[in-house]
């Protein structure tokens, strides 16, 4: 029989359950309590109402909110790219074509160092209240580096995304059709079998709408579901491939239009925002206000990767969220949790409601708008992972 745990004297609860709570999109509970049994949540209500469990604990008016599910992050690599960062806030712009210097880099690791690099990173992220995330290659881009990366995260999450079509490969900078067909062919085979999802930087520089379009339904044939880069760093196709093809996520979502919006509002693809791309490239903010009026659903995810936004914090993605993007405090907190939940087409996270897994964040403050409302300050107190306290 497991072990039951209540936790009581909530301030806040955070269940995302409407139904549960006060019928807004967060479903909050006051002065509340939560019930752990085993690796699931088992109930939520008031706390004078919390039933006897095996373990009592007191939450001494915290807020308790659902693990963060960072759906967007790039943790499989080496070295990283302090003077490229230094040169962007001295002026320089963005590129894509930065990639290379880590794709140098990741191929000269070995197994040992992408390991320790990715474990270094993922006990950062859960320190600051990640307890799901998805994870991709695209620092290797051979057959042997791609599935190599593949296998390094698929140790660590069930979210793993192959993005053999990152950036063309310097070894094919005079042959992108070539390339194209490797990552549709040998790569895909070998990489496949290590991955749920399937991904392409469709912009300029890297794979055009043709090109995206041929290598995820060559991915979706083998049983990868799709997600996309799109619209980054410009107008283009990515948005309405993604809706054309039911990707789970179109990424990024910086530069839409009017139809692009319509389209995504239409559709059960999510629209990641990540703003720590834009923070670290000094570039304009995505319009999380303008999707959100529109109907769009909206997740907030990290990024977290060495060139364009080295920080593995979601609760820096919210404030970032709420002050530059016309997120409401409440918004910004359901994207980083339901809405990421439902970038990975997932129920069992990114919620707090019975059945749900028991992944949760104590906060040392009295609500999930201080996330927001203390930028920069080390809110999270505890996080529980599968009904384990890991911090
Ligand atoms: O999501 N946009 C493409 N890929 C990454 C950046 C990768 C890099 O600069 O190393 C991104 O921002
Ligand atoms: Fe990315």
């Amino acid at each position: 029989m497991s072990t039951s745990t209540v936790i009581t004297h909530i301030a806040t609860l955070v269940t995302n359950d409407p139904s549960l709570g006060d019928n807004s999109p967060l479903g909050l509970i006051r002065d509340a309590a939560l019930v752990i049994d085993g690796d699931r949540v088992a109930w939520t209500g008031e706390s004078s109402k919390a039933p006897a469990t095996d373990n009592r604990l007191d939450a001494g008016g915290r807020a308790v909110l659902p693990g963060f599910v960072d759906s967007h992050s790039h943790l499989v690599f080496a070295g990283d790219r302090t003077e490229e960062f230094n040169a962007r806030m001295s002026g320089r712009a963005y590129s894509a074509g930065g990639i290379r210097t880590t794709v140098a880099a990741t191929r000269a690791a070995t197994d040992a160092e992408l390991e320790a690099n990715l474990t270094r990173h993922l006990a950062e992220a859960l320190r600051q209240g990640t307890t799901t995330f998805e994870t991709k290659s695209g620092y290797g881009l051979t057959v042997e580096d791609e599935a190599r990366a593949l296998r390094v995260a698929a140790a660590h999450t069930d979210e793993v995304t192959y993005l053999g079509a990152h950036i063309v490969s310097p070894d094919y900078a005079d042959d992108p059709a070539a390339y194209v067909a490797l990552v549709t062919g040998e790569m895909l085979d070998a990489c496949a079998p290590h991955a749920r999802w399937i991904d392409v930087f469709c912009e300029q520089g890297a794979f055009d709408g043709d090109q995206a379009r041929a290598i995820l339904t060559a991915g979706r044939a083998r049983g990868l579901h799709p997600r996309i880069h799109a619209n980054q760093l410009s107008y283009g196709p990515g948005v309405q491939l993604a809706v054309e093809l039911d990707a789970a996520s179109a990424d990024h979502c910086t530069h839409l239009t009017d139809a692009d919006v319509d389209a995504l509002a239409h559709s059960d693809t999510v629209a990641t925002l990540l703003p720590g791309a834009e923070f670290s490239t000094r570039a304009a903010w995505p319009d999380a206000r303008r999707l959100l009026d529109a109907g769009a659903t909206v997740a907030l995810s990290t990024d977290c990767n060495p060139g364009s936004s080295y920080t593995s914090s979601v609760p820096f993605c919210v404030a970032l969220a709420v002050r530059d993007m016309g997120m409401t405090p409440d918004e910004a907190v359901w994207s980083a949790t339901a809405g990421g939940a439902a970038a990975l087409r997932r129920t069992d996270v990114g919620r707090l409601t019975p059945g749900a897994r028991a992944d949760l964040v104590v906060l040392d403050a009295p609500s999930h708008v201080h996330l927001a409302y203390r930028p920069g300050v080390p809110l999270v107190d505890q996080v529980w992972r599968r009904g384990v306290r890991e911090v």
